[in-house]
């Protein structure tokens, strides 16, 4: 699957669907045709069955996504605004609840939405030419798509109200620092790193996988023992699994597993 004309790209290699939104001319900043377009994709890769992990990326060299499209958005009468909020907001959630890991591969300039976005991936690893920022507040407006919410809890209250209310940007290292990114790299071997990560990934078993993602996601926003109580039912999907067994019989006849998702 791949359709190097659209907005949004996606090729599927070796179980891994690499995403990439492609408006470099506007440092792949998003419009509604983008937001549906990748919302189109994030629906069917979730149900696909040949799709283990997604990374998400942006053409060229400079940026990954340099937020909502400004020369759209000034166009736009105030009920379009909320739409257009509403739907990015959902679409961030939608990646972030997806049943497989995505991992966001930042390729430069990731700004307001740009950095929102990969805060809803579940890991993220930047280059060295990276930029990245809540600025949404140089603006005169707040991050939409979720930005207040994800920022805090990633990287502390204190730091997330520092960098929201001065919409400063921090380059790769002090993403890095501040654990904003799990990993920084050389501009040319990023999508290498990501890569690599994904493929260890698809090594695991893909029913696992889905379920160590939800009992965290979930788990994160409640108390610690219906946290244990998520993690327990979540546990107990993996037991009934043919790749259970499968994981159990490769390690005592010294193969590797071949998991099936099932
Ligand atoms: N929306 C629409 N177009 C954008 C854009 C955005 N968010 N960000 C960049 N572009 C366009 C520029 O208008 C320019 O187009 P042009 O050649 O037709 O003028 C092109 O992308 C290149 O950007 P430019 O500003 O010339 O590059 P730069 O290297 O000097 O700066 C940025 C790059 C990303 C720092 C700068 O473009 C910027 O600050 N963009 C806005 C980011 C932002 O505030 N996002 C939050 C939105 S809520």
């Amino acid at each position: 699957m791949t359709d190097t004309e659209s907005v949004i790209k996606v090729d599927v290699q070796d179980q891994i669907a690499v995403v990439t939104l492609n408006r470099p001319d506007a440092m792949n900043a998003i419009n509604f045709e983008m937001l549906s377009t990748l919302k189109g994709h994030i629906e069917s890769i979730r149900f696909n069955p040949d799709v283990r992990v997604v990374i998400i990326t942006g053409a060229g060299q400079k940026a990954f996504c340099a937020g909502a499209d400004l020369k759209e958005r000034v166009k736009l009468p105030e009920a379009k605004v909320r739409e257009f909020i509403y739907t990015i907001r959902r679409l961030f959630s939608d990646i972030e609840s997806l049943n497989k890991p995505v991992i966001a591969a930042i390729n430069g300039f990731a700004l307001g939405g740009g950095t929102e976005m990969t805060l809803a991936c579940d890991i993220r690893i930047a280059s060295m030419n990276a930029s990245m920022g809540l600025t949404e507040t140089r603006l005169a407006i707040i991050p939409g798509a979720g930005g207040t919410q994800r920022l805090p809890r990633i990287v502390g209250r204190g730091k997330a109200k520092e960098l929201i209310f001065t919409g400063r940007r921090v380059d790769a290292r002090e993403a890095l620092d501040i654990r904003l990114v799990n990993k920084i790299c050389e501009e040319d071997l990023l999508m290498d790193e990501a890569v690599k990560m994904a493929q260890m990934i698809c090594e695991a078993g893909p029913v696992a996988i889905e379920q160590a993602k939800y009992a965290m996601n979930a788990g994160l926003e409640t108390d610690l023992n219906t946290g244990m109580a998520i993690e327990s039912n979540a546990y107990w999907i993996t037991i009934p699994t043919q790749d259970r067994l499968e994981g159990i019989n490769a390690f005592l006849e010294k193969r590797k597993p071949v998991y099936q998702g099932k």
